[in-house]
């Protein structure tokens, strides 16, 4: 049975700032913060969003046109979420007037989260070929101001529609495991920020990168050479181009340079300017590479690689549809990415700093565009969520 992803929706915040510019006020070379990471900018969130927001404005896309009764799972990956209990994908079911036969739950493992509710998603379907699956990535990346990970935040959310007859990609069946228990990223209950051995989860990326994929040759019998292009979990754009030649080498695998960046490089374009989303970055690389990508991938397999922190990590891969350039959105992502709203530095640090109350007094958030939805309010210790055009 074919199952796969049937639209895939991208929507991040509506405020940037410039690396070159937050370069400047911590008095480092701009190259510092961009040419070494490969980043230009980040998607800041204003007071108002966060990942249950960023989840209903990439969901609500999705679900354009779409019988929402026939959606009988929701799935929300995330490692930001806001509630110890609830699931994001609670309100997130709520915001998107989903039918209340349908299965929802929140799913973590740092930045592996999307590709947990995926899978999960794909094997409903495998039992369920008339339904539809909608599985959200979502996430806010916050590290320490002035930190050597502060360069590398950013927020987005991917909706991904999976059906049992996917217009856009075919997910194979088989993939490639490895787990580790290592702690290169983490963010203990009592922190806002993560904390990050940054070389050293580097390396465990690249270790989990070769593990992973020797795995998926043993479960599939395919090689390198079966594939059109590659999506790397993109924490920033240098990661997944450093991913890449590490496998061409380590595989031994004869392409020259040009050849095997131009296998990556579609992918990239707009987590470049969003910066990381943690969950959401895999499937921003994926949805950059169907729409930006010259090539005609009718037919051809992509590799997808998920790196989650702690860790777990996942080779897949995928077959492009044909047609599939007819069911995109390119267009609407771009104007999406050059509406943001530029922010100063101080104004980035002034919405990084933001701290609702936290005591269960009532309080109303100030007003910024946070897209169709918005945390309005806490009431006793309730989020108050609304959607603007109800
Ligand atoms: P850094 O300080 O930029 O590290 O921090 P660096 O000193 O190793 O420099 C990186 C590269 O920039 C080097 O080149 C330098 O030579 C070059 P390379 O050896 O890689 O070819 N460089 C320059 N280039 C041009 N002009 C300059 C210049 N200066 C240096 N002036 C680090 C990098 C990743 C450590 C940091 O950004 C960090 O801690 N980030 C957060 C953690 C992270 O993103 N880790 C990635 C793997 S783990 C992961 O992906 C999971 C994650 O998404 C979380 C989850 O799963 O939930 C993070």
């Amino acid at each position: 049975m074919t199952v796969g992803i049937d639209r895939i929706r991208f929507y991040t915040s509506h405020y940037v700032v410039h690396l070159a510019d937050v370069a400047e006020a911590r008095g480092l070379p701009a190259a510092r913060l961009t040419t070494a990471i490969g980043q230009e900018a980040m998607s800041v969130t204003p007071p108002g969003e966060d990942t249950v927001t960023l989840a209903a404005n990439a969901g609500e896309l999705a679900l354009d046109g779409i019988d929402r009764e026939r959606v009988g799972m929701l799935v929300v990956g995330t490692e930001s979420g806001v509630d110890q209990s609830k699931a994001s994908a609670a309100w997130v079911h709520g915001l998107l007037r989903l039918s209340s036969r349908c299965r929802l739950y929140e799913v973590k493992q740092a930045c592996y989260g999307g590709t947990a509710g995926l899978q999960a998603g794909l094997d409903y379907l495998a039992r369920h070929p008339d339904r539809l699956a909608l599985v959200i990535a979502a996430d806010v990346a916050r590290y320490g101001l002035g930190s050597a990970g502060e360069a590398t935040q950013g927020a987005g959310a991917v909706a991904l529609l999976l059906s049992a007859r996917p217009t856009l990609l075919s997910i194979d069946p088989d993939s490639g495991l490895y787990t580790e228990d290592v702690m290169d990223f983490w963010r203990p209950n009592y922190r806002d920020e993560a904390l990050v051995d940054g070389k050293a989860s580097v390396r465990v990326y690249l270790r989990s990168l070769s593990e992973a994929f020797a795995h998926y040759v043993e479960q599939t019998g395919r090689s390198f050479a079966d594939f059109a292009a590659f999506c790397y979990h993109l924490p920033f754009t240098r990661m997944g181009e450093t991913a890449h030649k590490h496998l061409v080498k380590s595989l031994g695998v004869n392409l020259d340079a040009d050849a095997a960046a131009a296998q990556v490089e579609p992918s990239l374009l707009y987590n470049r300017i969003t910066g990381n989303s943690y969950a959401a970055s895999l499937y921003i690389g994926l949805c950059s590479l169907l729409e930006n990508g010259t090539a005609d991938l009718t037919g051809q397999r992509l590799g997808l690689f998920s790196y989650g922190s702690g860790c777990m990590a996942e080779f897949f891969s995928g077959v492009v549809q044909p047609g599939y350039r007819e069911h995109l959105h390119g267009a609407e992502h771009q104007a999406m990415l050059d509406g943001r709203r530029r922010l100063s530095v101080a104004d980035y640090e002034a919405f990084y700093s933001f701290h609702a109350p936290t005591d269960g007094s009532d309080y109303d958030y100030p007003l910024h565009d946070t897209g169709r939805f918005r945390l309005g309010a806490l009431r006793e210790h309730r989020r108050v969520y609304t959607r603007l055009d109800a």
